[in-house]
This record gives structure tokens, sequence and C-alpha cells, in this order.
């Protein structure tokens, strides 16, 4: 059994130098180095992980992979095929084709995750704390649904037996089942965390090679949600070089999961599949195909860097987000380390218009009257779960003379009702925004009615442009229609 310290509980909190956290890869500006008797180990370029210096087990096992769930299409299920035409050989020759489940997951999930709010230190009664905040506080009246439990849930054999992974009865006297039936009796849905390796990111047991037992498993227990984790990939199951055809959906980290989308498929439960792969392997080429979200990069923080940064990232890869295809941003942090309000607005306006999943990631006993109001946004959840436009807001430049910036600051974007303008305030100051409505992609010239998302209020009848006052590090959110 390992043992966690308190400190594991701010995991989420400062997302780096805490035990399991996440302490460098690709793209990573957090910290490096990990508590004492610790060590940060390289999971892979794109991860590395504070581990226990000594009397980690699970690091470097090998693993075998079971036989691939059979490609039959029940109900729910639609198949896809490789874009590639190159003959495939090897394990890229036989893994499965199934696509993911369409009866869920078009829009981008709506919910809270435990771990940004309790590391490895969950139990049910907090799982369930959160589900009755969700009918308590009104979030699931605005569209809040998926309660996710994340890693560290079950001990840390399968059952000798039956080769089933085991919920930890000191964490889950009721087993996940209990705390499954518990959410929907809330009418919530549930979700669970596994990893595409040999052992999760804490050392529990891993999915690689047990697929079907464990999706057949997770489906009994009524389990909606599965997000799959990356830790923990014998090296027979990495990447190295480019992979056949050159396509990455034949690259053994998306065989990996796509054994799993199969699996799932199997057991003919509709499951929303989210992708935790850091943003390897190009998963966002690949990602709709085997999944219905993918994460982007390594671990969110409570930090202005971290939201400016994927931005950054995120931009360069709209076009892959439409109906059942959305860029995961990671889990949310309102609430969470020293974000100012502000900051905390751009957080939930970002991940709106580019529609990816929005987990909260907090203690919601804990939130304010503003950081409730901010999360229970009606107008910033309609662009975000509009039902009728699957792709994101986009940059534009605003004036002719704009000069551009990295992350962009303009972004303009199709709601059902129309048109939409967000600004980003990226400048550590108050400054004075202009767009001119000619420039505002599918607006035109004239006169236009300028209405504050945020305030729920219109501002007034503006022609040729616009100019808004943006506090530092804030977000304007506005809807534009003819006057
Ligand atoms: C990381 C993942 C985090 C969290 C953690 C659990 O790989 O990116 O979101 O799930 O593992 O150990």
């Amino acid at each position: 059994m390992l043992l966690f310290s308190t400190s594991l509980i701010l995991a989420g909190l400062a997302a780096a130098q805490s035990e399991w956290g996440q302490c460098g890869g690709i793209g990573w500006t957090g910290g490096t180095t990990c508590p004492s008797g610790w060590t940060c180990v390289a999971q892979n370029p794109y991860y590395s992980q504070c581990l226990q210096s000594t009397g980690s087990s699970s690091i470097g096992t090998t693993g075998t992979v079971s036989s691939t769930a059979s490609t039959s299409v029940v109900g729910t299920t639609t198949t896809s095929s490789p874009t590639s035409t190159a003959t495939l050989t090897g394990i890229a020759a036989s893994a499965p084709t199934i696509g993911p489940s369409k009866a869920v997951g078009k829009l981008p999930a709506l919910g809270w995750n435990a771990w940004n709010a309790y590391g490895c230190n969950i139990n049910e009664d907090k799982i369930l704390a959160a589900a009755n905040q969700f009918i308590s506080l009104g979030l699931a009246d605005v569209g809040y649904e998926y309660i996710n439990i994340d890693d560290c849930w079950s001990e840390m054999q399968r059952d000798p037996s039956t080769g089933r992974i085991v919920p930890d009865p000191s964490k889950f006297p009721n087993g996940i089942s209990g705390v499954a039936d518990q959410v929907h009796a809330l009418g919530l849905k549930f979700g669970i965390y596994s990893d595409a390796g040999t052992a999760t990111c804490a050392g529990f047991p891993g999915s690689l090679g047990n697929e079907l037992l464990d999706a057949t498993t997770f489906a009994e227990w009524g389990v909606d949600y599965l997000k799959y984790d990356n830790c923990n990939v014998p090296g027979n199951w990495s990447d190295s070089g480019t992979p056949p055809g050159g396509d990455w959906y034949n690259s053994n980290s998306a065989i990996r999961y796509r054994q799993m989308t199969a699996a799932l498929n199997e057991t003919g439960r509709p499951f929303q599949f989210n992708l935790c792969i850091w943003g390897a392997a190009n998963v966002w080429d690949w990602g709709a195909r085997v999944g219905h979200s993918w994460r982007m990069s390594g671990d969110s923080s409570a930090s202005w860097g971290y939201i400016t940064n994927i931005l950054t990232t995120n931009v360069q890869h709209l076009s892959s987000i439409d109906f059942y295809s959305h860029n995961d941003m990671d889990m949310m942090e309102i609430g969470n380390g020293d974000l100012t309000i502000q900051e905390q607005r751009t957080h939930f306006a970002v991940w709106s218009f580019l529609k990816s999943p929005i987990l909260l990631g907090t203690d919601l006993s804990q939130l304010n009257s503003t950081q409730l109001s901010i999360i229970k946004n009606a107008e910033l959840i309609a662009f975000h779960q509009d039902p009728n436009v699957g792709g994101p807001a986009s940059p534009f430049t605003p004036t002719p003379s704009a000069s551009s910036t990295s992350p962009p600051e303009f972004y303009a974007g199709q709601s059902s009702k129309g048109i939409h303008v967000f600004i980003v305030n990226t400048g550590s100051a108050t400054a004075s925004k202009t767009f001119n409505f000619a420039n505002v992609p599918g607006l035109g010239t004239g006169s236009f009615l300028v209405h504050d998302m945020w305030a729920g209020t219109d501002v007034g009848k503006f022609t040729d442009s616009y100019t808004i006052s943006v506090e530092a590090h804030d977000t304007a959110a506005l809807f534009i229609s003819p006057a």
C-alpha cells in the first residue's frame, strides 16, 4: 500500500513538485523538482512525473497485449477507417478500427473531476458531495452533468482469481457501482479513470492487455465516461519514428487507445471516451477516430502561464474541433491557487469558445458567488453547448493595421444566434481594444448592436468599429447583431 501525504491534496493546485505530479515534458513550464524521496522520471518526451525513489513497483514493467476486441458494430457506434492507403504490417495491420460511440460526446463534456481538487486523496463522500453540489448550486440546471473520479480509486493489485480491478474498500466502501448508482439517482452521469499502460500514473493497475475485461467491468458498474491516461507504457508499445503509412492513427500510441475504443464498443454501453495523451503522437489528427476528446498538453496548473500556453498550443489545431471531436485543454482551475477573477473569467471563456471539455476541478463548496457566476454564465455555456454549430471561435485580425500577437487576442465565432467576438487582454494592464465590424468574419459593414455576454445586457448600437476597455488578463465576451 502506498503512503500519501497531505501535500498530495494540493497536487492540482501546484501541479508540479507534488507526489505523482508532472515535473517536465514538452511544453511544461511548471516546477521540475520533486519532494524529498521522490524523483522526476520521464515517462515519454511529453510527460515526466514525480515518482517514489524506491518502492515504486510499476515502472518499467512489461505488458503483453491481449487479443483485440472484435470489430463488430453494435448499436450506437460507427466504424472508422484509417485515411492511409499504405499496406500496414505488424500490429497496425490487425488493430481495431471501430470509432467511438455517437450516442454520446457530440458536445464537449461539462462536469467535475476530483484530481485538481483532491489528487489521490479521494473517497465516496467527496465524490458524492460534488454530485450533490451540482444540484444545490444549480450547476446541473445549467448543464453540468459528469462527476468523474480520477487516479487512485482501486487497490494496487487486481483480484487474483477474476483478474478484475478492485475498488479500494477504504475509499469506496460501496464499491464504484455504489457511487455510480447514487450519482445516477441525482440525474447525473459518472466517469472513471484508467491507463493505456501497465499501471496508472500513481501506480495502480492500468488496462493495457486487459481492455475488454476492464471495459466490461466499468460497464457493469454503470460508468458513462472513461478518462484514459498514458503512463507506464512498455517499450514495445511506445513510438519511435514515423508510424506505418506516415499516419499517426497507426502509431503504437493510437493503437493502445484504439484497443480500448473497441473494448468499450464491445460492452454495448455508450461511453464518452477521453484520451489523456498530453498532446503526444499528433493526437489532434486522429483523436476523433478513437475518442470524443483528447488532452493537448501536460497537466494544468492554476497559473496565467498555463492558460496562455495552452491557448497558444490549441490555436494551432482548431480545425480538429467539431461535433464529437474536442481538443481537451485539461481540467479547470477556477477556485484553485491565486488566479485573479479576471484570469478565472478568461479561463472559462477560452475553454468555452474553443469548445474544450469543461471539468470543474475544485472543492465546489469553497466557490464564492463571483466564481459561481462565471462557471454558470448561461450565454458562454450556450456557445459551448450549441447543438447546431460544432466549430470553435477562431482568431481574426481586428483592424487592417493590427499586428499579430501570440497567443492571439481577438476571436470570432458563430453560434445558433449569430456572431460572437471574444477579446483576451494578454497584457498586464487594462487596455483599450478596438475591432472593425468589417474585419469580423461573417459580419459585413454598417451598424451593429453589441451585447455583453458576461453581464447579459446590451451595450448599445455602434457603427464601423467598437472599442472596449478590457482589464489585465480579462476576456470580453460579446454578441454582435445587425442593428
Ligand atoms: C496525469 C494526468 C492527470 C491526472 C494524473 C493522475 O497523467 O495528466 O490529469 O489524471 O495523471 O495520476
